[in-house]
């Protein structure tokens, strides 16, 4: 018998609600997240049935931020297949997500699509197929069944104070990396991150990744093949929240995708897709009562992947 999963949520959100605000840093980097009230908490969930719980602050609309590389992923592996992997690795990187590091001695190809480097490089795909901006916003509304939409604000505060992901293009396209122009590749995925949406929205969207690729809501349309999909989710699973990908793995054990605007999604294949969203985050950029919601979660009902 599945749980009660609205008691669960309520649980969760009375659990943490005298903790709301009270530690962790909202982004500030981006001056327009930095404005953000760091007291809000909101969680949802749809199971592969259909059936939907939400609590808190679960219809408050934020900046998706990292979560997008995951709907970016998922638009080029349909488009391009197996081609993708040419240019970006599999492996967790083990580095903070804006880090020039590794790409120095691994000839401009960036070790996973989920760093920032690995998602401007899946941006510059998806330029070369045209259409891009509009394409990522179709994709998600459909998925989330309702109109979603950039926060231009968002998106010039990032193009404004961007310069790490200026340097990453540049030091990608110096390698050949990057077929586009920088200023064009760079618009996408500015844009991408400034997508705004609420947690009910986003556990929708990622739906297909607990339905073996199924669309959410029409089960006979896939969004991708099952095996694209249990790819992604292992992919979240090892490189989805920054450097720690291992201890999320470890306390949590979840394929879970985090943004600096303090959303997570987290996925328990073939039950439900969950989103938590709180936007102070912890040390490694990933939302400290997001990541304690996941943990609570997972104790209360038992669901994991391992
Ligand atoms: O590139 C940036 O700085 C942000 N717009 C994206 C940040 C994010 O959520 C962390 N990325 N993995």
């Amino acid at each position: 018998m599945s749980p009660d999963f609205q008691a669960v949520l309520d649980d969760i959100a009375t659990t943490l609600q005298p903790e709301c605000g009270m530690a962790g840093q909202v982004a500030s980097y981006i001056p327009a997240l930095a404005r953000v009230p760091a007291a809000q908490f909101g969680i949802a969930l749809r199971t592969c049935k259909g059936e939907e719980a939400l609590a808190g602050d679960a219809t408050t609309p934020f900046s998706i931020q990292s979560i997008s590389k995951l709907f970016t992923l998922t638009l080029a592996m349909r488009r391009m297949g197996e081609d993708l992997w040419d240019r970006i690795g599999r492996e967790p990187s083990g580095n903070p997500f804006n880090s020039l590091v590794q790409l120095e001695n691994e000839q401009g190809k960036p070790r996973n699509p989920f760093i920032n480097a690995g998602a401007i490089a899946v941006a510059d795909r998806l330029v070369s197929l045209g259409n891009a901006r509009a394409d990522v916003l179709a994709f998600l509304s459909d998925l989330a069944g309702e109109l979603v939409d950039f926060d231009e604000e968002v998106a010039a505060s990032e193009a404004e104070t961007g310069f790490r992901n200026v340097a990453l293009a540049n030091f990608m396209k110096s390698f050949g990396k990057i077929d586009n122009a920088v200023a064009e590749v760079l618009d996408l995925y500015f844009h991408q991150c400034a997508v705004r949406m609420n947690c009910v929205q986003l556990a929708r969207a990622a739906g297909f990744l607990s339905r073996d690729g199924a669309h959410p809501v029409h089960r006979r349309k896939q969004v991708t093949t099952e095996r694209q999909a249990r790819r992604i989710n292992a992919l979240m699973l090892t490189c989805g929240t920054y450097d720690a990908a291992g201890d999320v793995a470890f306390s949590i054990g979840l394929p879970c995708k985090s943004g600096v605007g303090g959303g997570i999604v987290a996925v328990v294949p073939d039950h439900l897709t969950l989103c938590v969203w709180s936007p102070a985050l912890d040390a490694t950029g990933n939302s400290l009562l997001g990541l304690k919601a996941l943990e609570l979660f997972v104790a209360k009902t038992g669901l994991s992947v391992f």
